[in-house]
C-alpha cells in the first residue's frame, strides 16, 4: 500500500483522514484490527456486525467496537436476505461442494462483502477490512466479491498483514486497553450462520481421528438421539421450502426450526477433507442439520417432478454451481446465468415430502406433487396397468438397433480366438499318427 507519504501530507494539509469499513465480529483478532488499523494505516474504523444467524450480540458488538475506537459502527440484520437471496439459491441448485459440504460459509461471504461495500459507500470510505488469514477460502471470497462489486475500493486484510501470534495479540490488546472477549476456550476454529456451523483446527487436523464430540454443537450424537423417528412434512413451492408440517413459516424460522428438529436427531454432521481454492487439502467438519435435510428432501420432489433429461443435465450445472460459489465468483456472470437456469428448472418443483429424521439419518419417506410425472397407472404391476405391452417389443428393436449394427460390422475377434491364430501349428500327434 503507497499510502505513508500522502499521509504525512494529508496530515499537513489538515484533511480529513481516510476510512475504513471493516467486518466486525466482536472477537479479538477483530478487535484488536479496529486499533491496529488506525495506528498501522492512519485511518478511521467504522466497524459493522452483520447477522447472518450466528450467535452473538450485534448491539453489544457496536459498543464493543466504539469503545475500542471506531468512529462509527453498524449493526446489520441480513438473516432474513441471506435466507432469500444466498441460501434458497444455493438450495435450488442442491450446492454441495465436492459432494460433502453444503457451502454455509461460503455463501454467506458475498453477502457480507455486499453489505460492507453498502457501508463504505454510504460513509463515503476508501477501504473494506476483513478478518481473514492468508491460508482460507474466506479471504478469496471477501477480496473477488468486494472487487467484482466495488473495484475502486482498497482492501486491507490485517491478519494477513501481521505477523502476531495468538499471545503477542493478547499482549497488544492488553496493551491497548482493548477489552479481551470472555469466551470460552475453544481448541476450534468456527463460523456458523443459518445454513450451518463449520468447525477446523486443534485436533481436527489429524483427519485420521473421529471428531471428538466437543467439536460438535448444533448436532447431538446419534448414538444419543432419541430411539424414535421424528416425521416432518416439508412443504415446497417452486423449488422453495413454504411450510412445515403444514404450517407456513417465513425463511429464517422455518431453517432454524429445522435445524433445531433435525440437529435433536443427530442429522447433518459432516466430515469432509476438502480442496480448498488455495491448493491446500484441508479437513473441516460442519453440522448443517437443516441443509443436509432439505436438499434431501428438494432432490427428492425434483426426481419426482423433472424429466430425467433436465436432471441429468440440472446434475452438472449444480456441480459447476457449487464450484463457483466455493471459489468466490458468486458475483459472475456464470452464478447468475446459472441461477436462471436453476429458476426455470423449479416451476414446477411444488409440493410435500415426507422425511424421517433418526439417529444421525434424515431419509425421505414419501413425496407428492400436483405437478409429478410419476405415473401409477404406468408404474404398477398390479390391475389398472395403463402401460402399452405391446409397444415394448418394437421399441427395443429400435433401441437395440444400433448396437446390433456394431456387432455385425466391427467383426472384432474374440481374444481366444486370436491367441489360437497366432500360435504355432501343432504338429500332429505321433499317437494319431499310429
Ligand atoms: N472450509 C469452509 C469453507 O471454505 C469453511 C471455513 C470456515 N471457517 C472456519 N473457521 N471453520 O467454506
Amino acid at each position: 500500500m503507497q499510502r505513508s507519504k500522502s499521509k504525512v501530507k494529508d496530515k499537513e494539509a489538515g484533511k480529513a483522514k481516510e476510512k475504513i469499513v471493516l467486518a466486525y465480529s466482536g472477537g479479538l483478532d477483530t478487535s484488536v484490527a479496529i486499533r491496529w488499523l488506525e495506528e498501522r494505516h492512519d485511518l478511521e474504523v467504522v466497524a459493522v456486525s452483520i447477522d447472518v444467524g450466528q450467535p452473538g450480540d450485534m448491539k453489544a458488538n457496536i459498543e464493543r467496537a466504539k469503545g475500542i475506537g471506531a468512529v462509527s459502527a453498524y449493526a446489520v440484520d441480513a438473516k432474513q436476505e441471506f435466507a432469500e437471496e444466498y441460501v434458497w439459491p444455493a438450495l435450488k441448485a442442491n450446492a454441495m461442494y465436492q459432494g460433502a459440504y453444503p457451502l454455509s460459509t461460503a455463501i454467506a461471504r458475498p453477502l457480507i462483502a455486499k453489505i460492507l461495500v453498502d457501508v463504505a459507500r454510504k460513509e463515503g470510505a476508501q477501504f473494506i477490512a476483513h478478518g481473514c488469514t492468508a491460508k482460507g477460502n474466506d479471504q478469496v471470497r471477501f477480496d473477488v466479491s468486494i472487487g467484482a462489486l466495488a473495484p475502486e475500493l482498497g482492501i486491507i486484510a490485517p491478519m494477513r498483514e501481521w505477523v502476531m501470534t495468538r499471545e503477542e495479540e493478547i499482549d497488544y490488546a492488553k496493551n491497548n486497553d482493548i477489552p479481551i472477549p470472555v469466551k470460552k476456550a475453544c481448541p476450534y476454529s468456527t463460523d456458523e450462520n443459518l445454513w450451518g456451523r463449520s468447525c477446523e483446527c486443534g485436533i481436527l487436523e489429524d483427519a485420521s481421528q473421529e471428531p471428538p464430540e466437543d467439536s460438535r454443537a448444533w448436532t447431538v450424537s446419534p448414538q444419543k438421539a432419541p430411539n424414535k423417528p421424528t416425521y416432518v412434512e416439508i412443504g415446497f413451492e417452486k423449488g422453495i421450502p413454504v411450510s412445515l408440517d403444514g404450517e407456513k413459516l417465513g425463511p429464517v424460522e422455518l431453517i432454524v426450526r429445522l435445524n433445531e428438529l433435525a440437529g435433536a436427531n443427530g442429522v447433518g454432521r459432516i466430515d469432509h477433507v476438502e480442496d480448498r481454492l488455495v491448493g491446500i487439502k484441508s479437513r473441516e467438519t460442519y453440522e448443517c442439520p437443516a441443509a443436509v435435510t432439505l436438499i434431501k428432501a428438494h432432490q427428492s420432489l425434483e426426481g419426482m417432478v423433472l424429466t430425467k433429461d433436465v436432471l441429468s443435465y440440472k446434475r452438472g450445472a449444480e456441480q459447476r454451481y457449487s464450484e463457483l460459489t466455493y471459489d468466490g465468483y458468486w458475483f459472475s456472470p456464470l452464478r447468475e446465468a446459472l441461477d436462471a437456469f436453476m429458476d426455470k428448472t423449479q416451476e414446477f418443483v411444488t409440493g410435500t415430502v415426507r422425511v424421517k429424521l433418526y439417529r444421525g439419518n434424515a431419509d425421505v419417506v414419501g413425496r407428492s406433487s400436483p405437478y409429478s410425472l410419476y405415473n401409477e397407472g404406468l408404474a404398477t404391476y398390479a390391475k389398472g396397468d395403463e402401460f402399452d405391452h405391446t409397444s415394448a417389443k418394437g421399441f427395443i428393436y429400435v433401441w437395440g438397433l444400433p448396437l446390433r449394427t456394431v456387432a455385425s460390422a466391427y467383426k472384432v475377434e474374440e481374444p481366444a480366438a486370436k491367441a489360437a491364430s497366432k500360435a504355432p501349428a501343432k504338429k500332429p500327434s505321433k499317437k494319431g499318427k499310429a
